[in-house]
């Protein structure tokens, strides 16, 4: 997790800051933990990207459930953890970071493809829920 502010509690810093904090996306009591420790520490979060990723490449054939598992977790787990614990806060963005590859595909990456999907149907999802707000959109899964 970063977080970037040049404003705090309504003052202007002349420079920049940037504070790290490390997490597992897919542990979402400790991603809770991160995020009660900036909402108690830093100036209020804005907007969400979940960039998190770990590749298995490997052919269908030879896929095993981990190798499946290990790249749907940060993407899938990881973009339904941080809709959960930010569904109720006003973000000027929450950006999950796909790929063109689910489109396109890679010799190798089903895996990486199943997982980038299901974030362009969230991204989707979030996006029909501002059209219809009485969609339970971002409960959905
Ligand atoms: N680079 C490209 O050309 C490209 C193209 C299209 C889309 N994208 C998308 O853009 C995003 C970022 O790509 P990238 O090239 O910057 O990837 P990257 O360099 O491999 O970085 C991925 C990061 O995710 C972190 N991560 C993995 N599992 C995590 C978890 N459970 N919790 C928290 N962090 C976790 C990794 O941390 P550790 O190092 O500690 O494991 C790593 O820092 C990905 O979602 C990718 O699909 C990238």
């Amino acid at each position: 997790m970063v977080s970037c502010s040049r404003i705090q509690h309504g003052r202007k810093y002349s420079h920049k800051c940037a504070n790290y904090l490390c997490s597992d996306v897919t542990n979402e009591p400790a991603l809770r933990a991160a995020h009660q420790k900036i909402c108690e520490t830093l100036p209020p979060i804005i907007g969400v990207l979940n960039g998190a990723m770990v590749l298995r490449d490997i052919s269908i054939q030879n896929m095993s459930f981990e190798h499946m598992s290990d790249v749907f977790r940060p993407k899938v787990y990881g973009s339904i953890h941080l809709d959960r614990i930010f569904q109720n806060e006003k973000l000027d963005f929450f950006i999950l970071f796909s790929s063109i590859n689910c489109v396109i595909g890679n010799l190798g990456q089903a895996n990486y493809a199943a997982a980038n999907t299901f974030m362009c149907s969230r991204k989707y999802i979030s996006e029909l829920h501002l059209a219809f707000p009485f969609l339970p959109a971002r409960k959905a899964c």
